[in-house]
């Protein structure tokens, strides 16, 4: 029996006299690599280390109040190329990477940095050949890694209800890879009004979600992810990532949901000067997790139940409904007498003005030795 061709095991092509044709180049390699030609963005480093993004064109100039250079004095030069502008200041040339572009593009709404663009490839598996959605768009910054990350043989499509902002992520992304993206589609509207008409139920891949409320979609991700497949979302805030979590476990179709940030710290080199940088982003935002069920498979119940309280039954939040231990009155007196602050005596009897329960009444004459037993925060707070 003859096998036919799959896509795991490509049928070996027949001996032929005809010179192989160039492997196809992937979209947007072209232009990142060779020498700088029109048309080309330019990173400008100055002496300070100040950068200066240009697009070269015939007859541009770059000023500064010290001097200028014309772009065509780049045209054809190597990048990492140094060249001098009319007062002799010296500029490194190189192309930005994807990291520099996002940062340096015009925007419409907030982009997705990319330290954690690069998390959101990483954890939700975006591969070659992935059937992806996307929304919103914004101005385009994290369409941009998954269109590198799924390849010209994969497919990405965005949705984003504001056609000003599409309009901006086209700009973007098309000026990034030098033209249109084989494997993008962009849809104006909803997504949850999109996704259905655009994808079939248990066709996706992965679902990539940056926006205010994606608790509002999980439905209709729910029908487009293929079983096993993964939903990633970017939340600023707690509190999004909170509703996300517990809507995902009520809709019942999802596995567990994790979460996690990333911290992204900088480092100084200088000789012996050797150490972090003092400042850095301290926070862009969190990102969750969650793997498509199998239609009909209830999840397994998770071994480690919620802490008790973790799940408030009135709407007045106590400690316990944020996951922290409660602390004993006893052991708060505890921990004053243990930092010198023992009940306030009256002074004409020697005896507490709150009467203390009689088992700790001897110690209240006051010593303040034993404090190694004093509270802590790691003590107070249990997050699991
Ligand atoms: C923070 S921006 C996305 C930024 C983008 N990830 C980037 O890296 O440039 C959030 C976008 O989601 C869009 N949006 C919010 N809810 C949406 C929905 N239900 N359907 C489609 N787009 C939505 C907003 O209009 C906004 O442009």
């Amino acid at each position: 029996m003859t096998q036919e061709p799959t896509h795991d095991a490509p049928a070996p092509s027949a001996p032929s006299d005809a010179p192989a044709s160039p492997a196809p180049t992937a979209t947007g390699a072209d232009v990142r690599r060779g020498p700088l030609r029109l048309g080309d963005k330019v990173q400008l480093t100055d002496p300070r280390g100040r950068l200066h993004t240009i697009t070269l064109a015939t007859g541009a100039t770059f000023h500064t109040h010290r001097g200028y250079l014309n772009h065509e004095d780049l045209v054809g030069l190597p990048e990492g190329s140094v060249v001098r502008n009319t007062a002799g200041i010296e500029y490194l040339a190189l192309r930005p990477l994807l990291a520099d572009y996002v940062l340096s593009m015009p925007r419409g709404a907030a982009v997705v940095y990319p330290k954690d663009a690069g998390q959101i490839v990483a954890m939700a598996d975006i591969y070659p050949g992935a059937r992806v959605i996307e929304a919103g768009v914004g101005s385009g910054a994290l369409t941009m890694s998954l269109l590198r990350a799924v390849g010209d043989q994969g497919s990405v499509h965005s949705i984003e209800r504001r056609e000003d902002f599409a309009a901006i992520a086209r700009g973007n992304v098309e000026l990034f890879f030098g033209g249109e993206h084989p494997a993008w589609e962009l849809s104006v509207g909803d997504l949850s009004d999109v996704l259905p008409q655009v994808a079939e139920n248990g066709s996706i891949d992965r679902v990539v979600l940056d926006m205010l409320a994606p608790w509002e979609n999980l439905d209709a991700v729910a029908d487009a992810l293929a079983p096993g497949g993964v939903l990633i979302c970017y939340v600023a805030t707690a509190t999004q990532l909170s509703r996300l979590a517990e809507d995902l476990r009520a809709d019942g179709r999802y596995a567990e949901p994790s979460a996690w940030e990333s911290l992204v710290r900088g480092w100084h080199l200088e000789g012996l000067a050797v150490r972090p940088q003092h400042r850095m982003v301290g926070h862009t935002g969190f990102l969750l997790t969650a793997r498509r069920l199998a239609d009909g498979t209830v999840a397994p119940l998770r071994k480690r139940r919620p802490a008790k309280g973790s799940y408030p039954v009135a709407e007045e939040w106590t400690p316990e409904d944020l996951g922290e231990r409660s602390v004993s009155d006893k052991r708060v007196r505890r921990v004053r007498r243990d930092v010198g602050q023992g009940p306030q005596l009256d002074p004409r009897t020697g005896q507490p003005l709150v009467p203390v329960p009689d088992d700790e009444a001897a110690d209240v004459a006051g010593t303040v030795e034993g404090a190694a037993d004093t509270l802590d925060v790691s003590d107070a707070v249990d997050n699991d």
